[in-house]
């Protein structure tokens, strides 16, 4: 998505200023990317606050081009509100005509034509929700996304107090948490929202390196580079594929001179004691990747190792499912929890600890 996009839409002059947005994240990352807002709007933002599990409301006078840079947001929305009964109304000549001029203004402002529409709502089979998705695709000369998402996409929502209906209009042909360096998708991959989550959950070290266990294909660690300018960063993992395929996204990134990647096994780095200054780790969660009993060697091998490469006070950073596993290896270990928070990412139910090693090394 342009700068430039976002808020360039039509249909402004139906509401007043400030305009309405709804931004859609993970569950239980939704206070980070209200300081993320904050950061980037300053006192343009109003209103902001978290009405629902995984979706921000917030008014915006005037729409800076930072919107489009948020990197903990899933998708961002412009909320458009109809004064309409029933979704059947916006197939009445009015409303359909200032839809289509909402619509066909989004659509312009994307850097290349859009080529598929689709409508996210409760009923979006019904014959109504049919009609309105292929009349509005016709009208647009757009074809219906196979999978209901579509480049131009819009959801139907009704408001919350009941007098009306809200379309909410994506900001871009794709959702922001699609990231350009993501030329590789591996299985396990990490959600970039999440990953960038990751890093704001402790104060990155100012200088120093920062290791990440397990790096798969390296979402964090180009998180991290994206958001810190300084700073070595060290990608450990043992599968040459998820290297390679992290290698090819690191360049994409433009950080190739910075995320160097180390083939190892995370429980026997090859760094001296002491050598990290933050770490993370997306473990294996047991489905996808690796079984419940693989990680029952893995995780207190792993946190051993990562407490002996770490330097005093350093921040551990990690994502599980394996949510009694590792507090049990972390009962055992010489590691403790400053914070957790529980996340919902696409019906998984993972949490993010940050961790703290107890001041005694450990050899
Ligand atoms: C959940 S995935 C990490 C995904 C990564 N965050 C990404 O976005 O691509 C876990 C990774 O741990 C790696 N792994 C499992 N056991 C390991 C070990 N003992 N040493 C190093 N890497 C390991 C797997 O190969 C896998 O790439």
């Amino acid at each position: 998505m342009r700068a430039s996009q976002v808020g360039k839409s039509a249909g402004r002059g139906h509401q007043a200023s400030p305009l309405l947005y709804e931004a859609e994240v993970v569950p239980g990352i939704e206070d980070l990317a209200i300081q993320e807002l904050r950061e980037k709007c300053g006192r343009r933002l109003h209103d902001i606050a978290a009405l629902r599990p995984g979706f921000i409301r917030f008014a915006l006078a005037p729409v800076p081009a930072a919107l489009s840079s948020l990197r903990s947001v899933i998708a961002l929305y412009r909320v458009y509100i109809f004064a309409i009964p029933r979704p059947k109304a916006l197939l009445g000549h009015q409303h359909f005509s200032r839809l289509l001029k909402i619509l066909q203004a989004e659509a312009a402002s994307f850097q290349r034509k859009p080529q598929t529409f689709g409508i996210g709502a409760a009923g979006a089979n019904t014959p109504v929700m049919r009609r309105l998705r292929q009349e509005l695709a016709q009208a647009l000369a757009l074809v219906p996304a196979a999978d209901g998402k579509g480049e131009l996409f819009m959801r139907l929502l009704r408001q919350a107090d009941g007098a009306g209906w809200e379309v909410l209009l994506r900001a871009g042909a794709a959702p922001l948490s699609k990231r350009a360096y993501r030329l590789r998708d591996m299985p396990g991959a990490l959600n970039s929202t999440v990953a960038y989550a990751m890093t704001r959950c402790a104060a990155p070290p100012e200088t120093g390196t920062v290791v990440n266990l397990c790096s798969g294909s390296a979402t964090i660690l180009i998180e991290h580079g994206c958001a810190n300018a300084t700073g070595a960063l060290l990608a450990v993992e043992r599968d040459p594929a998820m290297l390679a395929a992290g290698d090819i996204n690191v360049e994409a990134a433009g950080l190739s001179a910075r995320i160097r990647p180390l083939q190892a096994d995370a429980t026997a780095v090859p760094l001296p004691a002491g050598a990290a200054h933050q770490l993370y780790a997306d473990l294996p969660f047991g489905n996808l990747i690796g079984t419940h009993e693989s990680n029952r060697q893995l995780y207190p091998r792993l946190l051993k190792e990562a407490a002996r490469i770490a330097q005093p006070g350093a921040p551990f950073i990690v994502l599980t499912q394996e949510i009694k596993l590792l507090r049990a290896c972390l009962a055992e270990s010489p590691w403790h929890v400053i914070s957790e928070r529980r996340l919902n990412l696409r019906g998984m139910r993972p949490r993010l600890f940050v961790l703290k090693r107890n001041s005694i090394r450990i050899e």
